[in-house]
């Protein structure tokens, strides 16, 4: 009884201490949002939804450039139509433009969760993956992600550098880059065949990116119920295939002279 009543009041006297060092100081003032970014949890979220914000706009891009089968003027007048989204409700090019500062926001949070859980992984993996086989297919999969990622970046600066801004667009077959002749500079690059080829691999290696995106985003979030794992690969399957055909479909179709 003595050591029962000297225990309770040492331990009601005492002021309790902090369980764990994250509980302590700074951490604990921090915006709810940032402190779930700081576990690899929040990072694997923000990878999946600016991932699933980006499959919208590879889609979307995609399905826009479709129109090039319809000629100059439809893919022409599609480019000055998003342009002027919203127009005269907003002035012209800025609904575009909210739209490129969510995407570039989207790619750089994708990007700097992509680093951290990478640093996480390689510096804290308390916990070994169950055998070696499960080990090597999650090692394949993280290495495929990062080059597949590396080289669509660099894909995309290069891609900027062709259609937005003509920096390295100025060789084609007749003149150079003309800022608002959207299908005149895209058939001027892809007329190059190392431009074309380079575009069709380029795009192989998202189509990459993409398929093991999709299937992990469900993991990412939780919902990874093995019962919907067909359904969870007929999706990524079927996602990427679609990007990539329909990328894939335009250096060819300038190549073969379909789109000239
Ligand atoms: C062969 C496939 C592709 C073609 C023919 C194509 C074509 C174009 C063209 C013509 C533009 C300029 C549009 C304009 O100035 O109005 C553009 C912009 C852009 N493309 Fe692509 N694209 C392709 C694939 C991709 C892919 C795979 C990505 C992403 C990984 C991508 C990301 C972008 C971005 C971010 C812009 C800038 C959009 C803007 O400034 O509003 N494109 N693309």
């Amino acid at each position: 009884m003595a050591i029962l009543m000297a225990t309770t009041s040492s331990t009601l006297g005492s002021k309790r201490e902090p369980a764990t060092a994250t509980a302590v100081g700074t951490r604990r003032k921090r915006p709810f949002l940032l402190d779930l970014y700081s576990t690899a949890v929040g990072k694997k979220y923000v990878m999946a939804i600016s991932g699933i914000a980006m499959m919208g706009f590879v889609l979307f891009h995609m399905i826009g450039n479709l129109k090039m089968y319809q000629g100059a003027e439809a893919l022409n007048h599609y480019a000055e139509f998003l342009k002027k989204l919203l127009y005269p409700l907003a002035p012209k090019g800025v609904v575009l433009w909210i739209l490129r500062g969510g995407l570039i926001t989207m790619l750089l949070l994708h990007l700097h969760a992509a680093w951290s859980l990478t640093r996480l992984n390689r510096f804290a993996r308390a916990v070994k993956y169950q055998g070696p086989r499960d080990y090597q297919v999650a090692k394949f999969a993280s290495r495929t992600m990062r080059w597949t990622g590396i080289i669509v970046l660099a894909y995309l600066v290069w891609h900027l550098l062709d259609f937005t801004f003509g920096t390295v667009n100025a060789v084609g077959t007749d003149g150079t880059f003309v800022r608002g002749e959207v299908y005149e500079n895209v058939v001027r690059s892809l007329d190059r065949p190392v431009v074309a080829a380079f575009y069709v691999l380029a795009n192989v290696l998202l189509g990459i990116h993409l398929f093991h995106g999709a299937w992990s985003i469900f993991q990412s979030l939780g919902w990874n119920n093995p019962r919907f794992n067909t359904w969870r690969r007929g999706f990524a399957t079927g996602f990427a295939t679609i990007v990539v055909v329909g990328n894939v479909s335009f250096p060819i179709a300038v190549i073969a002279g379909i789109v000239k």
